[in-house]
């Protein structure tokens, strides 16, 4: 069931939980999210990573909106449409246009007053047309660059959020406390003081990026202390990947790219349904 992100950010806050959000490619890993979903009896939200259409033609937004909404059409879980990472305004708007509920403007690498009035002119805008706005305060960086996700100076500071909150307008706020983007070359350890002191700051649902890779202890202790979204990417397209890969081997000149939806779903779906357990609705 296709449903606004704003309430399952709601319910996840409800229920003292996070709702995982996977980034998604094409119809494979979207059908994936939604089936696994529905096995698991969970919410769930899709994200399209402006990127994988802008640079390397995957789907683009008008798309990959009608394949999740005809996929939540079918299944009886709460499914959100989310924008991650943009920092495009006609972009966003497209996005917003294409029924996106909830789109990321990400001003996070500008100067703190600059990141308040793009994200404020982008809430105003996304707010008119029913739209949540994420924003990012302080910065999640390449996991790739091990100083990134030890740099205090690029965490989020507690008592700026809330000021960032209140001026930007923005409904859910990405944090920085120690989670970086990509492979991690170095096990994260994640500021779970700093993430509660924030979440005693703010009111707005808190979003934790750089989701593959963190250890699930850790991932219990965020999820209490105010993370409502939790953003996976990289471990799903590695799988999908390796997916292609096995196939191949497997088959060799046999195979044929029909089965290979029917081969790839199964691993995609059990690998959800197990990331999703960390959900605790
Ligand atoms: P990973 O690719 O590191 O899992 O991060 C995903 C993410 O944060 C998307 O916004």
């Amino acid at each position: 069931m296709l449903t606004p992100v704003k309430d399952i950010l709601k319910m996840a806050s409800d229920a003292n939980t996070s709702v995982i959000a996977f980034n998604s490619l094409d119809y494979n890993m979207i059908y994936s999210t939604v089936q696994a979903a529905e096995k698991v009896g969970k919410p769930v939200i899709c994200m399209l990573y402006p990127e994988h259409h802008t640079g390397f033609n995957w789907a683009n937004p008008e798309g990959f909106a009608a394949m999740v909404k005809s996929l939540a059409d079918e299944v009886s879980v709460p499914v959100g449409l989310h924008l991650d990472h943009c920092s495009d305004f006609n972009y966003i708007m497209r996005a917003v246009k294409a029924g996106f509920s909830c789109v990321m403007y990400d001003g996070s690498m500008l100067p703190l007053e600059e990141n308040i009035a793009n994200t404020r002119k982008v809430a105003d805008a996304a707010h008119a047309f029913g739209v949540a706005v994420e924003a990012e305060l302080g910065h999640v960086g390449f996991a790739a660059t091990v100083s990134d996700q030890s740099n205090l100076d690029m965490y989020t500071q507690p008592d700026v959020a809330a000021k960032f909150i209140e001026e930007s307008t923005c409904d859910a706020l990405a944090v920085a406390i120690g989670s970086a983007h990509g492979v991690y070359k170095e096990t994260p350890h994640l500021d779970i003081k700093r993430l509660s002191e924030i979440n005693a700051a703010t009111e707005a649902p808190l979003v934790l990026h750089g989701g593959s890779g963190i250890p699930d202890d850790q991932l219990d202790q965020a999820f209490v202390n105010g993370i409502n979204k939790f953003n996976v990417g990289t471990e799903f397209f590695q799988l999908y990947y390796d997916c292609l890969k096995d196939y191949g081997q497997i088959n060799g000149d046999g195979g044929n790219i029909f089965d290979y939806a029917n081969y790839c779903q199964p691993r995609l779906i059990d690998y959800l349904t197990k990331k999703m357990e960390l959900s605790k609705f």
